[in-house]
């Protein structure tokens, strides 16, 4: 058999390690890529062309689809934004301190962050043609529906947008960042029929965004400061996650280099579901329907080991252990409630939930533990977001990693346009049949 070795250029092969592949037609060396943190990949970029097959990985679990230098999760738990550990961040820095983290490579100085701060405060209002796009909308749309299509819409107000032009991309990141919490907001006004409320730049961002939620001309909301960090909080565990769906939906259509704000809205589009952001929401409803159709917590394990339902909030395709975001909502949940004199019979029974599932073998044998979305629905609810606007709030979070994710991907000298292969499984050559001969 002869051996041919795929994309060797410019490698030492007495430093390198090599993945051999027996197939029909020949053995192949396939080079392999270790990252930084030490996992291994095999690099298979050439191995269609030389070797005629490709690979076969539903769901994507065994392919890397680029390498990147913003987010690092591990199986054990582990999560890093630019090198710092999650449970760090959460206890020093803001959330427009992560983003700039996130976005720029680097944790900002001082001036710097005044800097970003202010120029996500002055763009935080939205266009007033924008502002009657929510006119049309029906009271009980969705809120992840009105986010989408008012994102999209942003690309018809600011078109200066140049591929390969980081100043360009930069600033749309920041009015994308700016007007996400006013669009939440305002799509939250429109479905009370409130009157819309403005934001303010002697407000800080989260600040803003409780103003413009629950600020009335008629009766003043007080903003309290603990419910401020909780906010901020939620948002820097959300930021950024690697791989996700989400963002590998944002760095696919920004392949084909589509504009940002298209990209960030099919990034929204792919959060909505169930299985990933749409998760939080999932809990609650779960929660609710456990608490008011008199379900026992144990009863309810037994139908989701039954495989009648799944245990919402719990489970993730990365971490087989505690999901590090899990652990720190838990405790601030507790903080809240405690500040806000709350008691929370759905928290009862997301913690009865909680230890049933850890000690039954069902779900330690397939490591599954509580995830970001497990006990994040219970503070939203503290706070006053409607159920249907936890995802929303999942998005504005996540925004941050989206778009440092694009701008990666923008300078990455091996980007191309997303285009997996398939394997046809379907029939082989067959005739039309006229209509009437069928
Ligand atoms: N409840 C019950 N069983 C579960 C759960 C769950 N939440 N999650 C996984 N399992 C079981 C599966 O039934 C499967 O069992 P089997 O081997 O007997 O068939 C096994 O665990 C593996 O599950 P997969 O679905 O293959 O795992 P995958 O990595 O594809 O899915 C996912 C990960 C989608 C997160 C899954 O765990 C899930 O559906 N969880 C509930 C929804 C959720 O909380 N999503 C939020 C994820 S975090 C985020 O996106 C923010």
């Amino acid at each position: 058999m002869e051996t041919r070795i795929l994309n060797i250029e410019g490698m030492n092969l007495e430093e390198k390690a090599f993945a051999k592949l027996i197939l029909p037609n020949g053995e192949f060396l396939l080079p392999t890529i270790t990252g930084t943190e030490g996992e291994n990949a095999i690099d298979i970029r050439d191995l269609r062309k030389n070797s005629g097959y490709v690979t076969y990985d539903p769901g994507f679990g065994n392919t890397a689809s680029c390498q990147s230098s913003i987010t690092y999760i591990s199986e054990d738990g582990i999560l890093r934004y630019r090198g710092i550990a999650i449970e760090e961040l959460a206890g020093k820095a803001t959330f427009l301190e992560v983003a700039y983290l996130l976005l720029y490579g680097k944790l900002p100085s001082d001036t710097e962050l005044k800097n970003f701060e202010s120029s996500i405060l002055r763009r935080m209002a939205l266009h007033e043609d924008l502002k009657r796009q929510f006119d049309v909308y029906p009271r009980d749309a969705h809120p992840m529906a009105i986010l989408a299509s008012v994102v999209s819409s942003l690309a018809a107000f600011y078109t200066d947008e140049k591929i390969g032009d980081p100043e360009s991309v930069y600033k749309n990141a920041t009015r994308l960042i700016a007007k996400f919490p006013t669009i939440a907001a305002y799509s939250y006004k429109k479905s009370i029929g409130h009157p819309y409320i403005y934001p303010r730049q002697d407000l800080n961002y989260c600040e803003n965004f409780l103003h413009m939620m629950f600020n009335h001309p008629s009766c003043s909301y007080e903003i309290i400061p603990e419910v401020v960090e909780a906010l901020d909080l939620l948002f820097i565990l959300h930021a950024d996650h690697e791989q996700n769906c989400s963002t590998s939906t944002a760095r696919l259509v920004r392949s084909s280099q589509s504009n940002i704000f298209a990209c960030i809205t099919s990034a929204i589009c792919a959060l909505w579901g169930p299985r990933h952001g749409g998760a939080n929401e999932a809990v609650i409803n779960m929660l609710n329907s456990i608490k008011n159709e008199g379900i026992s917590p144990s009863d309810f394990v037994e139908r989701v080991k039954k495989k009648q339902t799944r245990l919402m909030g719990f489970g993730h395709r990365v971490y087989k252990n505690y999901d590090p975001r899990a652990k720190i909502i838990k405790d601030a949940c507790h903080r809240l409630l405690k500040r806000l004199n709350r008691q929370d019979q759905l928290l009862d029974i997301a913690l009865e939930l909680e230890e049933i599932a850890l000690n039954d073998e069902y779900f330690i044998e397939r490591k599954l533990y509580p995830n970001v979305d497990f006990y994040s629905g219970i503070m939203y609810q503290a706070i006053g977001i409607p159920t249907k606007a936890f995802t929303v709030m999942f998005a504005i979070g996540r925004l941050p990693g989206w778009l440092s994710q694009i701008i990666e991907f923008d300078s990455d000298p091996d980007n191309k346009i997303g285009r997996p292969r398939q394997i046809y499984q379907g029939p082989n050559k067959t005739n039309y049949i006229p209509i009437l001969s069928r």
